[in-house]
């Protein structure tokens, strides 16, 4: 059984006021509860900040970014050591704006995931196609070279702490999201090359996140298909009440 994961993905968004207390208000209504994953992904500078706030409850920190060296000259980076050091149990890696806007490689991803796993921080790996790699029908093979690049050189134990996000660019924050159909299909042949790479076991265990778009009104049918097993949220994760209701459509489809 894969249990459901929801992250929220805050990307440059909050202040730490702002911050600290929408992760207090998902941490109360959390609470100790397990029967959904449910992680906060704020901007760097207030992870101490928003660790406190989700103190004593189940909710998990994470980041949204890392590098891939521990330490050094390495100029404004923060490395996974230091993650872990302020409280972080996760790491996004290899996120679509990071792909586009700072032009991160699948080596790039890979090195960052690999540095991730060794300082024992549980990586969230995006992939994703655009729209013109949609209609110009490349979707499998997008997303499945920047698995084969992201993932390169994991072995199957380091895989086994390893998220899936799919999110197809198309979706990130515009609204439009995958139809249940689509991301279906997408996260099916996602387990398939796991299957391939690894073994049927492990491909069966490990998480594939949908994102995009993801809400209060689309998380149930989303949800409810057989290879989605969470959801990567962006916008909706900066409203208590609209998450929380992501986090109960999980529990309601698991
Ligand atoms: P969105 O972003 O939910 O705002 O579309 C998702 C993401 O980029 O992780």
């Amino acid at each position: 059984m894969r249990k459901k994961f929801i992250a929220g993905n805050w990307k440059m968004n909050t202040s730490r006021a702002d911050g600290t207390a929408l992760a207090a208000a998902i941490a109360a209504k959390v609470g100790q509860s397990t029967d959904v994953e449910v992680a906060v992904c704020p901007p760097a500078l207030y992870l101490e900040a928003v660790g406190k706030a989700i103190s004593g409850s189940t909710v998990g920190l994470g980041a949204q970014n890392c590098y891939h060296e521990a330490k050094g000259a390495f100029t404004g980076e923060i490395s996974p050591p230091m993650l872990v050091d302020i409280g972080c149990k996760y790491v996004i890696v290899g996120h679509s704006e990071r792909r586009a806007i700072l032009k991160e490689s699948n080596h790039d991803v890979n090195r960052k995931l690999l540095a991730a796993l060794s300082a024992r921080l549980l990586p969230i790996v995006c992939v994703g196609e655009t729209l013109d790699e949609r209609k110009a029908g490349r979707t499998t093979a997008v997303v499945r070279e920047q698995m084969e690049g992201s993932l390169a050189g994991l072995t199957a134990e380091q895989m086994a702490q390893v998220v899936i996000a799919y999110e197809p660019v198309w979706a990130i924050g515009t609204g439009v999201v995958a139809t249940p159909e689509q991301a279906e299909e997408v996260h099916a042949d996602l387990r398939k090359l796991l299957e391939t790479r690894y073994n049927p076991q492990l491909a069966s265990s490990v998480r594939i996140q949908y994102g995009g778009s993801v809400n209060a009104d689309n998380a149930a049918i989303l949800l409810s298909q057989p290879n989605i097993d969470g959801a990567l949220v962006g916008g909706a994760s900066l409203k208590a009440e609209g998450f929380l209701a992501i986090v109960a459509a999980a529990k309601a489809a698991s």
